[in-house]
């Protein structure tokens, strides 16, 4: 197992975790057994991870209470509630000096959060989802994570966001320097491009495609949905050409046939998504969906629930001896 770097500029530094969500949860698990004692965790009045909190062993309390003895704040809330965090719970009741860590550019990005000028402002990201950077650690690596700096006050930014990355696990892996900016636009074209929307858009409209055409629908979301994975993992540990190698010639010959179709189809739409993200039309947009209470987002979730795809996972899923 690789050993956990420099973790000295955290000696002595109280931190508090705001959040215990799936990177919170997962950083904070991950520092104590690096060595770092001295956290406290930060939750919403009511939160129902108070009580996961304290099963973990952690001392759980309300944001503002955390923002007030702590030297160091992560906050690891959701994005949409960072605003409100801040302005309601922090800036009333932080100490001058306290350091802030972001795990996404976003909110600095686009001024959901604008610390006084005696913060280090610090991002340390690691690349990728809460729940992987706990089990990443436990199997002896860690997640990619990428540092920057936005305010430095103390001249020790950059020490704290390297030695908090190593004490969640990146260090075992890699860890480079980056921009709040260049983060938060990569990560969100990332995953509207591709992770997410895009892997999805594909996924449902060929599922779909293929049953129109009278496929059945388990076969269908074996092809198109259910196979992703492993293609997943043979592209992250071999990188695409790796992946190729990997898959018959069949397979490649009709995917090099698709790749520039697809991408030049894609292509005005990818310029959109970008524009929107760089403009902070995006980050409008999702801000008022929050504040209205997110009915759009109610209505997409209830919709997706209800859409044939998920009636052939559930039925594939239903039926399999062992889940693969
Ligand atoms: N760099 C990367 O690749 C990457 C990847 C994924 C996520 N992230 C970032 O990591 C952060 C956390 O994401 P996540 O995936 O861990 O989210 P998550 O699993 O949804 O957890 C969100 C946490 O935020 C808390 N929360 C929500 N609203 C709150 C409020 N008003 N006040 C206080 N706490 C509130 C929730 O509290 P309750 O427990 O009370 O519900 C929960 O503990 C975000 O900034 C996200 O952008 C970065």
């Amino acid at each position: 197992m690789t050993p956990i770097g420099d973790l000295s500029a955290l000696d002595g530094r109280r931190i508090a975790i705001v959040g215990y969500g799936n990177h919170g949860r997962s950083h904070a698990l991950n520092l104590r057994d690096s060595g770092i004692g001295n956290i406290v965790i930060g939750l919403r009045a009511g939160s129902p991870s108070m009580e996961t909190a304290k099963a973990d062993g952690f001392e759980a309390v309300t944001v503002a209470k955390a923002a007030a003895r702590a030297d160091i704040v992560s906050i690891l809330a959701a994005d949409e509630a960072h605003a409100s965090i801040w302005a309601d719970d922090i800036a009333p009741n932080r100490p001058r000096g306290q350091a802030l860590i972001f795990c996404h550019g976003y909110s600095i990005r686009y001024g959901l959060v604008e610390p006084s000028e005696d913060a280090d402002v610090i991002l340390a990201a690691a690349k990728g989802p809460g729940g992987a950077v706990r089990t990443e650690y436990e199997k002896g690596g860690g997640l990619i994570g990428y540092w920057a700096v936005h305010q430095n006050p103390s001249g020790e930014a950059e020490a704290i966001a390297k030695a908090y990355l190593e004490g969640i696990g990146s260090g075992r892996v890699g860890i480079f320097e980056t921009s709040f900016e260049e983060e938060a636009v990569s990560d969100l074209f990332g995953e509207q491009a591709v992770l997410v929307g895009g892997m999805v858009a594909l996924a449902k409209a060929s599922f779909e495609r293929l049953t129109a055409a009278g496929v059945s629908p388990r076969m269908a979301y074996i092809d198109c949905v259910h196979e992703l994975k492993y293609l997943a993992d043979l592209i992250q540990a071999r990188g695409i050409e790796g992946m190729y190698e990997a898959i018959s010639d069949t397979a490649e010959f009709g995917a090099r046939l698709t790749e520039p179709n697809l991408a030049k189809a894609v292509g005005p739409e990818f310029e959109c998504l970008l524009s929107n993200i760089r403009s902070g039309d995006f980050a409008r947009d999702w801000n008022a969906e929050h504040a209205a209470g997110a009915p759009r987002m109610a209505q997409w979730r209830e919709a997706g629930r209800a859409e044939p795809v998920e009636t052939a996972g559930r039925e594939l899923r239903s039926r399999l001896k062992k889940r693969t």
